[in-house]
């Protein structure tokens, strides 16, 4: 456990350490070359509203990311204050502060309050990312669509989180941080 909170906090310094040169150097340029500008279909995509919410197996967030079909995630908790509160305290044991800061508002990674989601806002695409980090996302052929002042990796977390169920709480609290436009919401 330990162990592992020392690699991530290397995995900190290596992501995240870099950016911070990068953020004080004024305005961002060209950014990673698969990076392009958001579309209409992009913000579209996967919209919750019209998926049925998924079901909670108690699976390994791994197992259920490789058995469903892309875009069908839609997490059953979201607004829910119990499941909140238990995704909050999950968020901080696993480490996520570390990068986004205890309130999620952004450390030296990515805020998890605004409007700007890198890889899309809805809950398909956050349980993949932070299933299978951003590498792992990447070959899935998921691409950058946002860009936020970071250009790391984020590590996978899948086996750190025991079940689909701990990463809708954790999902949940981060839909609670939410800071940006309320029209801009389609989780
Ligand atoms: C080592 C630093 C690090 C840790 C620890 C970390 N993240 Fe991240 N996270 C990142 C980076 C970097 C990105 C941006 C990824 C990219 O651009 O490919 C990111 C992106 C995200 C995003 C998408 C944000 C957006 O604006 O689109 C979510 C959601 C997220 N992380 C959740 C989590 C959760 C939940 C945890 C804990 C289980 C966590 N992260 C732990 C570095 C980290």
């Amino acid at each position: 456990m330990m162990r592992r909170a020392l690699i991530i906090a290397a995995a900190l310094m290596a992501v995240c350490g870099t950016v911070d040169a990068d953020s004080s150097g004024g305005a961002p340029t060209g950014g990673p070359a698969n990076q392009r500008q958001p579309s209409a279909s992009d913000l579209s995509k996967s919209p919750s509203a019209l998926l049925p919410k998924s079901p909670v197996t108690g699976k390994s967030p791994i197992d259920v990311v490789a058995s469903g079909p892309l875009a069908t995630i839609n997490n059953p908790f979201t607004g829910q204050a119990d499941k909140i509160e238990a995704g909050k305290a999950a968020f901080q044991g696993k480490g996520c502060p570390g990068c986004h800061g205890g309130n999620g508002g952004g450390g030296m990674c990515p805020p998890l309050t605004n409007d700007v989601w890198v890889y899309g806002s809805d809950d398909d695409t956050l349980f993949r990312l932070v299933t299978l980090g951003s590498e792992g996302l990447q070959k899935k052929g998921f691409v950058r669509i946002g860009m936020e002042n970071i250009v790391g990796p984020m590590p996978p977390f899948g086996e750190l989180i025991k079940s689909d169920e701990e990463l809708f709480e954790i999902l949940a609290y981060i839909r609670s941080l939410y800071k940006g436009a309320p029209n801009r919401i389609n989780w």
